[in-house]
């Protein structure tokens, strides 16, 4: 059987193994639902971005959203990459991980004062802005800090990246970003406000994009205003061009990470920009086919439309089929022989949207323990206590050790900040 993702993933016997370890060894030990991620894949994920910009100025900024655990922000830190965060608790992460914040830029649209003051504070990289009025709060800020706050303005390239409506950000009925028409005339701004300085300019145009046009559409938007900004007498120094590359959940093929900055590079070189520095945005490609969540099979209802194979992990600890629809695979840890019935893969949250797989064959019974592949990104960031259910536990492993980096939450973990009325 061929497995979507990651070649760590894979059976020895019929015992399905991340690495060395037997991931229905792992539950048995630690219990469902479990996140369990592959330190090897990660940095496997993150050197072909390395690669690809050896020899230039550049910066990888870990997209902290995808995944934050503190132990996976070591390992990118340690790696020498900086990141991208979209809020104050992010840096707070960032640096409780070791990260340096001279590498972190601070991305997001509605950043609040207190979390530019901590950032500016912390001595972040860059702010990437996203709108005049927050250029006018930021600079406000700054000033009154004694600080001077690096800016780069996100631009919005009005392209199509192909992705789901809710994950495609680049176009213009998006929330993001600075209209490309409007972009010469804000950065004129920025340039004037006491407590800014210009350094770069920023876009990301949407997630799980598999096609390398979407990006090269955009970069070749992006260099066009750097141009235009320049010529308008505001110096660019980096060029951001976000996150997004997809990764293979089923039989997605986007490119490789080499592959796609190779052609990046390229036209920026052709277009005369290859002096500047290039700063890249990736979360998923780095994370996403690293992690499975692991879970636990309670029941099998077959039924007359329906068979229903309930789990112990539920919306709550994955959302994203749930909230996009989105198809992962999801397989049996230990592989039994016969026949495969199909059945809708459900947690057991009072929703009817609490599914993780619709429609799966799958030969399982009571007690078995199936994995969630691709499940390292935006599983455990996007998980909620939703039904009092406690956030799973996390395990890190590399060959064959295993780290306990995250304990599951105890019921009393979810309450422990409420309080009873005075009776
Ligand atoms: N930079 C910015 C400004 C972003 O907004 C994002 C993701 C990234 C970088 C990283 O993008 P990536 O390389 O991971 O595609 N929850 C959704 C994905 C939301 C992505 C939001 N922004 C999902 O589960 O598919």
């Amino acid at each position: 059987m061929t497995l979507p993702g990651s070649p760590f993933l894979a059976y020895r016997g019929d015992d399905l193994h991340l690495e060395g370890v037997s991931l229905k060894a792992l539950a048995q030990a630690h219990g469902t639902p479990l996140y369990v991620y592959s330190r090897q894949a990660m940095l496997a994920a993150l050197a072909p971005y390395q690669k690809a910009l050896a020899g230039r100025p550049h910066l990888v900024c870990y997209a902290v959203k995808a995944n934050s655990n503190l132990a996976v922000l070591q390992t990118f830190a340690e790696a020498g990459c900086g990141f991208d965060i979209v809020s104050g608790g992010e840096l707070a992460r960032v640096l409780a991980a070791g990260g340096d914040p001279a590498k972190v830029v601070f991305s997001g649209v509605g950043k609040t004062r207190a979390e530019m003051r901590q950032a500016l504070e912390a001595g972040v990289r860059c702010f990437n802005v996203e709108s005049t009025a927050e250029l006018e709060v930021l600079s406000e800020v700054a000033a009154a800090a004694g600080r001077t706050a690096q800016v780069s303005l996100r631009v919005n390239p009005d392209v199509d990246a192909g992705t789901h409506p809710y994950i495609s950000t680049g176009l213009k009925g998006n929330k993001f970003g600075v209209a490309h028409e409007q972009a010469v005339a804000t950065y004129r701004r920025a340039a004037e406000l006491p407590g800014l300085a210009v350094t770069g300019i920023d876009c990301h145009i949407g997630s799980q994009i598999t096609e390398v046009a979407p990006y090269l559409d955009a970069l070749d938007r992006v260099l066009d205003l750097v141009e235009a900004i320049e010529a308008a007498g505001v110096p660019i120094h980096h060029i951001d061009l976000g996150g997004g590359l997809g990764i293979t959940y089923t039989d997605e093929a986007p490119p490789a990470a080499d592959a796609l900055i190779g052609q990046l590079l390229a036209r920026i070189d052709a277009r005369g920009h290859g002096h500047r520095e290039v700063l890249f945005e990736p979360g998923r490609s780095l994370v996403g086919n690293a992690g499975v969540l692991l879970t636990e099979v309670m029941y099998l209802k077959p039924g007359e439309q329906k068979n229903f194979c309930v789990v112990d992990a539920a919306m709550n600890d994955l959302a994203r089929p749930a909230l996009y629809e989105a198809w992962m695979a999801i397989v049996n840890t230990s592989v039994r022989q016969g026949d495969a019935p199909v059945w809708d893969v459900v947690g057991p949250v009072c929703e009817s949207g609490d599914w993780l797989g619709r429609d799966r064959a799958l030969n399982v019974q009571a007690g078995d323990v199936l994995a969630v592949l691709s499940a390292g990104a935006y599983g455990m960031t996007m998980a909620s206590n939703y039904n009092t259910r406690g956030r799973a536990a996390e395990l890190m492993v590399d060959g064959e050790q295993v780290w306990v980096v995250r304990e599951r939450e105890q019921a009393a973990d979810l309450f422990k900040l409420e309080k009873r009325l005075p009776r």
